[in-house]
């Protein structure tokens, strides 16, 4: 873990272990079973998405940067000087960079992500490149209101970027629910910047959650490892398999951890029985047409202002306005 330079202040909300466990025996009550996606965060889950990013099927992020780098000029320009950039679940950077190249006299970068370990990371990184941009980290769940910290200079114009498609990490109703938030954050003149993949044939997206040397399966296991170790449960990661089906009909990678066996696992005080080739929900990573995002924005009190695309269309960033 980097240190912070030490004009930059961390704002530290990261969940306490006792409301991960609440979360995860929540979980394990419903049927079928299932834990959120963002439980794959820890220091090594990220560190395993940013493989996962290097694999050669993973499209996602090659297609987002190639996208970047060709459109990042038109984009800066549409967003304007003095803009207030806050970004919602952190990555490695290399997309941040592209837009901080470019973008004129930003008032503060906002970084807000739930591992504090990569939010750390980035931010000593960026603070390097860009020494002239304040930036203000906040180690928070972004599902959840920000109270975003007070900027230095008044902004022009703050807006939220969400690169990555993480949004289709999200059934329709919660992206919706995250999207109206991002409304609110962002005021009047406000704006999104938003990655969003999209529909493609289903064997391309397959095979991407499916990479040959194995990433992704260690990055979905590493869910079960990491809750052993900071809350207590007894998974036995042996004893269970990376599942990720491409749903035609919901347009969405489905990500499931199956059981290989009976067995019973032990959260605080309760035990959870697991059959045979049970499958607990992990992930979906939901795909769109322009048509099915228009609408999902539109839901949210947002309209899309403008897509950009990588070559082989395979990826979009979307603007989106009030
Ligand atoms: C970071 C949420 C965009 O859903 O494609 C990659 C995470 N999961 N491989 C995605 C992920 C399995 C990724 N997002």
């Amino acid at each position: 873990m980097s240190a912070l330079p030490n004009d930059i202040r961390l704002d530290d909300r990261h969940p306490a272990v006792a409301d991960t466990l609440d979360v995860v025996r929540r979980g394990l009550r419903t049927k079928p079973k299932r834990l959120p996606s963002r439980l794959f965060y820890d220091e090594r889950g990220s560190k395993l998405f940013e493989a996962i990013c290097e694999q050669p099927e993973y499209y996602l992020t090659r297609a987002e940067i190639a996208l970047m780098r060709e459109h990042a000029g038109d984009i800066a320009a549409a967003l304007g000087p003095d803009v207030r950039l806050v970004e919602y679940g952190s990555g490695s950077g290399i997309k941040t960079r592209l837009l901080l190249e470019h973008l004129p006299a930003p008032v503060a970068y906002v970084p807000v992500e739930i591992s504090r370990s990569a939010l750390l990371d980035s931010v000593a990184t960026l603070s390097t490149t860009f020494p002239q941009v304040p930036m203000q980290p906040v180690c928070a769940d972004f599902t959840q209101p920000l109270r975003l910290p007070v900027a230095v200079r008044s902004p022009r114009r703050t807006v939220i970027y969400f690169p990555g498609s993480t949004i289709g990490n999200f059934v329709a109703r919660d992206a919706v629910a995250i999207m109206r938030l991002m409304r609110t954050e962002m005021g009047d003149n406000g704006a999104v910047l938003i990655g969003v993949d999209l529909k493609k044939d289903p064997a391309l997206i397959e095979a991407a959650y499916n990479d040959a040397a194995g990433i992704t399966s260690e990055f979905t296991l590493n869910m079960l490892v990491r809750l052993n170790r900071e809350v207590g449960t007894d998974f036995d990661i042996t004893a269970f398999a990376h599942r990720a089906h491409y749903n035609p009909m919901a347009g969405r990678i489905e990500t499931t951890l199956v059981s290989t066996r009976r067995q019973d696992v032990h959260v605080g005080n309760e035990v959870f029985a697991f059959g045979d080739d049970e499958a607990m929900q992990v992930e979906y990573s939901c795909k769109y047409s322009l048509e099915d995002f228009a609408e999902l924005a539109h839901k949210a009190g947002l309209r899309v202002e403008h897509v950009w695309f990588d070559a082989e269309k395979q990826f979009s960033v979307q603007y989106l306005v009030r």
